[in-house]
């Protein structure tokens, strides 16, 4: 499956030389999740940050569902507009749908592959209906709901978390325009299931997930990372559905010490 609207030109940012690195954050987020892991990794890498359709500096389409392949297929034309033949490709929840969706439409773009707090699985029904139910919300109240209804689940009361950034990540969610909102989580709801590609992703993959995630929990991490041929699972400690914000050294450590096995030439 392809999606269905045509690509639209990313914000993205891109900071250091090497191996393309491309970081996708997750929903409703946008690229400064990642902007420890940029500032820390670009020493050694071409690290790329695009903000996906609809959220933070890119523009986004009234249309009322972006597919997991539309959000791919833009990512797609931005290594085109590049030059960037293949690349480390990873993804943050909502990102890693993305990632999934780029490997079915190329996977012969990918060094290597990173699916960070995320999971192969399509939505139940039940999820289904949970998006549509918040979809319904967003488009009459607006992006908070979406806020309201998320951060709980992303930082549970009894781990103590950073108050500057939960502020911070709910911040970006509040910001994420509602008509987008709404496309991605219908998006995320009609995503196909992905599982059955695992054994056919060949690149080397890191699995990352926080020991504390209750969003996605850690068992989704451990079943994907064994039905692929050529994944490592790191375990990211004291850590819920943030870790590049809650253990930012950490992360990119794990990110580092993945990249200069998986691509030895980049070793440093
Ligand atoms: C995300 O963090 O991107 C989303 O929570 C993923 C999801 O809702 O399935």
């Amino acid at each position: 499956m392809t999606g269905t609207l045509p690509t639209i030109p990313l914000h993205y940012t891109e900071q250091g030389n090497g191996s393309p690195l491309v970081l996708l954050h997750g929903f409703p987020l946008n690229n400064l999740i990642w902007a420890e892991t940029v500032r820390t990794l670009s020493d050694h890498y071409r690290v790329i940050t695009p903000d996906l359709r609809g959220s933070g500096s890119s523009p986004f389409t009234d249309r009322s569902m972006y597919h997991m392949e539309t959000l791919a297929e833009d990512v797609l034309a931005l290594l085109d507009k590049l030059g960037i033949e293949k690349a480390s490709i990873m993804g943050h929840s909502m990102g890693g749908y993305v990632t999934l969706a780029l490997w079915r439409l190329a996977p012969e773009r990918f060094l290597s592959m990173g699916l960070v707090s995320t999971h192969a699985w399509a939505d139940t029904d039940e999820g289904r209906k949970g998006r549509e139910a918040l979809a319904e919300k967003v488009f009459m109240n607006g992006s908070k709901e979406a806020a309201d209804a998320m951060m709980p689940k992303m930082f549970a009361p009894e781990t103590p978390s950073d108050e500057s950034f939960i502020e911070s990540v709910r911040a970006m969610m509040v910001a994420t325009n509602p008509i987008s909102v709404v496309g991605m989580l219908r998006g995320m709801a009609a995503r196909p299931d992905s599982s059955s590609l695992l054994p056919d992703i060949t690149v080397p993959v890191a699995v990352l997930h926080g020991d504390h995630d209750a969003l996605i929990p850690f068992h989704r991490a451990e079943t994907m990372a064994a039905a692929m041929p050529d994944a490592v699972l790191f375990t990211i400690e004291q850590a819920e559905h943030m870790p590049m914000l809650e253990q930012p050294q950490a992360t990119a450590a794990a990110i580092r010490h993945f990249l200069s096995k998986a691509l030895p030439d980049t070793r440093t």
